[in-house]
């Protein structure tokens, strides 16, 4: 594991660097729906990653966004955004990053996720715990949903679906401190894993933007759930995601 998540480690900072490096350069912009767009710089850091993978681990399968998956019957998967937070990106909104997780039979064993605005690089292993740049990380201790910093975000087709987030999100704002909508939802669980989120939910995410972050959550001692309070899996699109202490009162919102 020490030498999957060195590599894994390198892997999403070398990408993270490509990245910033070329936000500040030009960087064309194609649609693939009225408003989700995706980048020449998501397709290069997708490349960067999938090629040294593919040299490094040819065994093994690979699921990433922007493109076709890979030996899909390998018993190891790297699952893979290669930009989340790409709207941001596009705008220069410094905050995006790269994720990384890696499956071994199905259960996510190792994600990581780089922030090169901030140099973070968050790190888990699945039973190895939850790190930030070497630093063990905490959920906070929030107990009170009303003085909690939570974190969502809305589905790309918005304009078009009534399962839009907006009622459960109507919902919540009136019963918590705040809501941060910042943009990239595996970065939103690394700050959950972090302390800096007290909770997350979201509805329509794909397994790239969770696969990492929600090892990060429960490696830091927080609870991932679906959106009725059940188990969750990497295919469930729906996700309610904690410190613990306030996902009662988070699910007795939403269910409301
Ligand atoms: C998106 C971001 C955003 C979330 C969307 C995702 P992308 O990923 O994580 O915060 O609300 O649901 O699709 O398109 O930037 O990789
Ligand atoms: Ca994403
Ligand atoms: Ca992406």
């Amino acid at each position: 594991m020490t030498e999957l998540m060195e590599f894994a480690g390198n892997l999403a900072r070398q990408a993270g660097k490509m990245l910033a490096d070329k936000q500040t350069k030009q960087n064309r912009v194609y649609y693939k729906g009225s408003i989700d767009l995706v980048t020449e710089a998501d397709k290069m850091s997708e490349e960067l990653i999938l090629t040294q993978i593919s040299q490094r681990y040819p065994e093994h399968g690979i699921l990433s966004e922007e493109s076709a998956a890979k030996n899909e019957q390998a018993i190891m998967r790297w699952i893979i955004d290669p930009l989340d937070g790409t709207t941001n990106y596009a705008h220069g909104f410094p905050f995006f990053c790269v994720s990384i997780a890696l499956e071994q039979e199905g259960k996510v064993v190792l994600g990581v996720i780089y922030d090169p605005t901030r140099d973070d690089l968050f790190t888990a292993t699945l039973a190895g715990g939850a790190y930030l740049n070497g630093k063990k990380l905490q959920v906070s201790s929030q107990s009170d949903l009303s003085r909690s910093l939570l974190a969502t975000g809305f589905p790309y087709d918005i304009r078009v679906s009534a399962d839009n987030n907006l009622d459960f999100f109507n919902a919540m704002v009136v019963r918590v401190q705040a809501i941060r909508r910042a943009g990239a939802a595996a970065l939103d669980l690394a700050y959950l894993a972090a302390g800096r989120f007290d909770g997350f939910w979201e509805l329509k995410l794909k397994p790239w933007d969770t696969a990492a972050g929600c090892l990060m959550v429960t490696e830091a001692g927080g609870v991932v759930s679906d959106l009725t309070g059940g188990k969750w899996s990497l295919h469930s699109p729906a996700l309610v995601a904690s410190n613990g202490l306030i996902h009662e009162q988070m699910m007795s919102v939403l269910r409301s």
